[in-house]
């Protein structure tokens, strides 16, 4: 059968189903699934072999549903019952599919959410005062962010433990050699686990707040298909200090979704000599529809080319999904801060990423004490105009900090 075939008879014969109205419900409607969100954060969804939005869907509609999974990261049946009481004694805890029914047809135009309120199944859920912006993390991620939804959209590739949005440091000249991460290591690949070790994790109204000590991204082995690190670092999986993390979807004087992530660093321990300490505070991971990058010239107020020392812009072409990240440059920092932009693999869904950072670096730092350091960084979220009406406002509030 040509794949135009089949996709038509997926839609016409799966993606219906009828509710108690009569009326046709879309069980794959971006308000329940998300491909990418779907085959990444179920493991074995992986594993069947649905890699792809096709066979994704084909898998939700026949195994997902009734099996209970998450297929987006800000809805889940299983929660959603658990958060309804007069939704679990109508179908029941195990009525998964009618519970979907109910949200598509009654629940979402009632404003209901379709999380569990202090996290359910190892998946912890905050939105903000709307319930636009949905921000999840994961147990199997270390608690690092692993989904991003606004407007019914993910925004997050999270395929493997070294995406995500999160925080991570390396040292010079060792890179990926001495390389702590919150989400986990290298190893820890498509498995359900993660080297981080979570320390405490809340998750409540419009914050997020975790610790956890994060996994060594190589470790001194040798890794097929990887150059070996030095002899004798890192032989340890996890990085034994902390790094602690609160995000709140609200920016002081921001009326635009948004982040405030503030990320606290501790260095800690024994290090090889090192010349130069680089904290990511944080890299946002974002799927393959953020193709187009741009920086806001603040002097001027307009999106220009790609620039290291103005705020990163990414949106997809049409405009209506867009993120754009502002930290001042007078934090901690020994040489200037900067925002860094990557592609990562841009051959399937699953892999293809469009990757910011924000980096701040200290010189060598006396050995054998104890250095803690904070950053806020301020996550703009919405269309392309959202976006640059919101870094608008927060370069305006910190004007002090961008001159001279
Ligand atoms: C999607 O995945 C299925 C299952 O592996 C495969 O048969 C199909 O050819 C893929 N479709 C596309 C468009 O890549």
């Amino acid at each position: 059968m040509t794949e135009f075939i089949m996709n038509w008879l997926f839609g016409v014969l799966f993606a219906v189903a009828v509710s108690v109205t009569g009326a046709a419900v879309d069980l794959t409607s971006p308000a329940v699934f998300n491909a990418i969100f779907y085959i990444t954060a179920n493991v074995e969804v992986w594993h069947a072999g649905a890699r792809n939005v096709t066979s994704a869907k084909y898998h939700w509609l026949h195994h997902g549903i009734d099996e209970g999974l998450q297929a987006c990261g800000s809805f889940h049946s299983a929660q959603y019952i658990r958060r309804y009481s007069d939704v679990e004694k109508a179908h029941g805890l195990h009525g998964y599919r009618q519970a979907i029914e109910h949200y598509l047809t009654t629940g979402q135009h009632e404003h209901r959410v379709g999380y569990l309120e202090g996290g359910y199944g190892g998946r912890w859920t905050v939105s903000d005062a709307h319930h636009k912006l949905f921000v999840s993390a994961s147990a199997r991620m270390g608690a690092a962010i692993d989904s991003l939804v606004w407007n019914n959209h993910e925004f997050i590739n999270s395929i493997d433990h070294g995406r995500e949005l999160q925080m991570a440091f390396n040292i010079l000249p060792y890179g990926g050699c001495f390389n702590p991460t919150e989400a986990g290591g290298r190893y820890d690949g498509l498995s359900t686990q993660t080297n981080s070790k979570i320390q405490s994790v809340h998750a409540s109204g419009i914050t997020l707040s975790t610790t956890v000590w994060p996994a060594f991204w190589f470790r001194a082995v040798n890794y097929i298909g990887e150059k070996p690190c030095p002899g004798g670092m890192n032989t340890e999986n996890t990085y034994r200090h902390p790094f602690s993390k609160k995000v709140t979807l609200e920016c002081p004087g921001i009326s635009q979704s948004c982040l405030h992530f503030r990320s606290t660093f501790t260095i800690a321990g024994v290090f090889p000599h090192y010349t130069m300490l680089q904290m990511v505070a944080p890299a946002g991971y974002l799927t393959g529809d953020f193709t187009v990058w741009r920086s806001y010239d603040y002097s001027s107020g307009h999106l220009v080319a790609y620039h290291t020392k103005m705020p990163v812009v990414l949106s997809s072409p049409d405009k209506h999904f867009a993120m754009g990240v502002f930290a001042s440059p007078k934090q901690d920092t020994d040489e200037d801060m900067y925002y860094g932009r990557f592609v990562l693999s841009k051959d399937k869904i699953t892999a293809d990423t469009n990757k910011w950072n924000v980096v701040f670096r200290k010189h060598t730092l006396p050995a054998g004490t104890t250095h803690v350091f904070n950053y806020d960084t301020y996550i703009c979220v919405g269309t392309l105009n959202d976006v640059t009406a919101c870094l608008k406002k927060l370069t305006q509030a910190h004007h002090a900090d961008l001159v001279g």
